[in-house]
C-alpha cells in the first residue's frame, strides 16, 4: 500500500477540519468516502471536498466503501461501537477524543483493539503532537529539568463562546468531563506514571445558568501520583481576552512553560493601550498544526506498520480520570484511583 485509502465520519466542526488536512495536505492519504447524518455536511463533502462516495449509514460505507482506514469526529457518545465495528470489518482506526463516554464503553473498545493487533488504532490526543508539548516531551526525556514532579495546566474557553457551553451545559457530564481530557491525558504523559487520586471543587460566579444546570463555571482540580509527583488543572469557559492554555511542568533541576503568554502570534500591537499582544482566540486555531500531525502520523503508522504514541489504553485511563475528578468535584471528597 502506497496511499492509505480514508473514510470520514462526523463532519460537524472538526470533521471538517480533518476531513480537509486528508483531502488537501497529507500526501500518504486519499479521502475517498464521507459518512454523515446530516445532509448539508455530505453536500459539503461532494462540492468542498469532490468526495462522491458518500453515506448516512456508516455500517453502510464499512461495508461498501473503497476504504482501508476510517476517522471518526462523530459525538463522543458513537465512538466506541463505530471504532469496534470499523476493526471487526478491517479497517485501520483513528478515533477522535474521548474513547467513549464511560469506562464500560472503552473497555469494549480496548477489547475490539486487541482482538487486531494487525490493525492499526490511535486516539486523537493531539495535544501532544502541537510542536511546544512534543519538544517539552522531549526536553523532559533528555533530563533539561530532571525529575518532573508537578504539572500545572490551565485551560479556558473564551468568554465569546459563552452562550454555546450555557446550552450544552445540561449535557456535558460535568465540567471537568467536558475541559479537562486533554490536560488529564498530559499530566500522565509528561509524568510518566499513574494519578492515584483526585480532589476537585468548582465555583460560579459569573453565568448562574451552569450552576442552574447542574454544572460549574470554572473548576479546579489536584492529583497525587504513583511516585509522588503532583498535579493541578484550572478549567473555565470565561476567559474574557480569549483562548488560554497555558501548562507548566516543573522538576528538580527546573521547569518548562508551554504558551506562559497564549498569545495569537509574535506581533506586539503599540497604540494608546501600550504595548499589546492579542490573544489566540480558539481550540482550532491554537492547535491548527497539531490536527494535521496528529493525522499525518496516524497515516504513516498504518503505511509504515508502526505503532501510534498514542494508545486505546490513553483513552481508558484519562476517561477513568476525568470520572474520578467529576466524582470528587460532586461529592466534596478525595477520590483514590485504581
Ligand atoms: N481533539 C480536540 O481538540 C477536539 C476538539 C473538538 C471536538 N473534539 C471531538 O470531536 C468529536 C466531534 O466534535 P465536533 O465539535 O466536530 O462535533 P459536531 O457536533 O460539530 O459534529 C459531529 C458530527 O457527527 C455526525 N454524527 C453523529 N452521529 C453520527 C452517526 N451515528 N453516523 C454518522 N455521523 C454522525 C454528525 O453529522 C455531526 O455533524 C467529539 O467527540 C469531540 O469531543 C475533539
Amino acid at each position: 500500500m502506497n496511499k492509505v485509502k480514508v473514510g470520514v465520519v462526523g463532519l460537524g466542526r472538526l470533521g471538517k477540519v480533518h476531513a480537509q488536512n486528508l483531502r488537501y495536505k497529507i500526501p500518504g492519504a486519499e479521502l475517498t468516502a464521507a459518512c454523515s447524518i446530516v445532509p448539508a455536511e455530505l453536500e459539503y463533502a461532494k462540492n468542498e471536498l469532490g468526495v462522491t462516495d458518500v453515506y448516512t449509514d456508516y455500517k453502510e460505507m464499512l461495508a461498501k466503501a473503497d476504504i482501508d482506514a476510517v476517522v471518526i469526529v462523530t459525538t463522543s457518545s458513537e465512538h466506541c461501537w463505530q471504532i469496534e465495528a470499523a476493526l471487526d470489518a478491517g479497517k485501520h482506526v483513528f478515533s477522535e477524543k474521548p474513547l467513549g463516554v464511560d469506562v464500560a464503553q472503552c473497555k469494549q473498545a480496548e477489547a475490539a483493539v486487541e482482538r487486531h493487533p494487525e490493525l492499526t488504532f490511535m486516539l486523537g490526543f493531539m495535544r501532544r503532537y502541537d510542536k511546544s508539548y512534543s519538544y517539552a516531551k522531549q526536553k523532559i526525556e533528555e533530563g533539561a529539568i530532571g525529575t518532573p514532579y508537578l504539572v500545572k495546566a490551565t485551560g479556558i474557553d473564551p468568554e465569546a463562546f459563552v452562550e454555546g457551553a450555557i446550552r450544552f451545559a445540561k449535557n456535558s457530564g460535568g465540567i471537568f468531563l467536558d475541559m479537562a481530557i486533554h490536560d488529564i491525558d498530559l499530566m500522565r504523559w509528561f509524568l510518566g506514571c499513574e494519578a492515584t487520586e483526585v480532589y476537585a471543587m468548582g465555583a460560579t460566579f459569573k453565568h448562574p445558568e451552569f450552576k442552574e444546570a447542574g454544572d460549574d463555571e470554572t473548576g479546579v482540580a489536584v492529583y497525587k501520583f504513583e511516585n509522588g509527583a503532583m498535579g493541578m488543572i484550572h478549567v473555565g469557559r470565561t476567559a474574557p481576552y480569549g483562548y488560554h492554555v497555558e501548562t507548566e511542568i516543573v522538576g528538580t533541576e527546573g521547569s518548562i512553560r508551554i504558551s506562559a503568554v497564549p498569545e495569537k502570534n509574535q506581533a506586539r500591537l503599540y497604540n494608546t493601550n501600550g504595548v499589546c499582544a492579542e490573544c489566540v482566540g480558539s481550540f482550532p486555531e491554537r492547535f491548527e498544526e497539531a490536527y494535521l500531525i496528529e493525522v499525518q502520523e496516524f497515516v504513516d503508522c498504518v503505511l509504515q506498520g508502526k505503532a501510534p504514541g498514542v494508545s486505546v489504553y490513553d483513552g481508558t485511563k484519562s476517561t477513568a480520570i476525568g470520572y474520578a475528578t467529576t466524582e470528587a468535584w460532586r461529592t466534596g471528597k478525595a477520590v483514590k484511583l485504581n
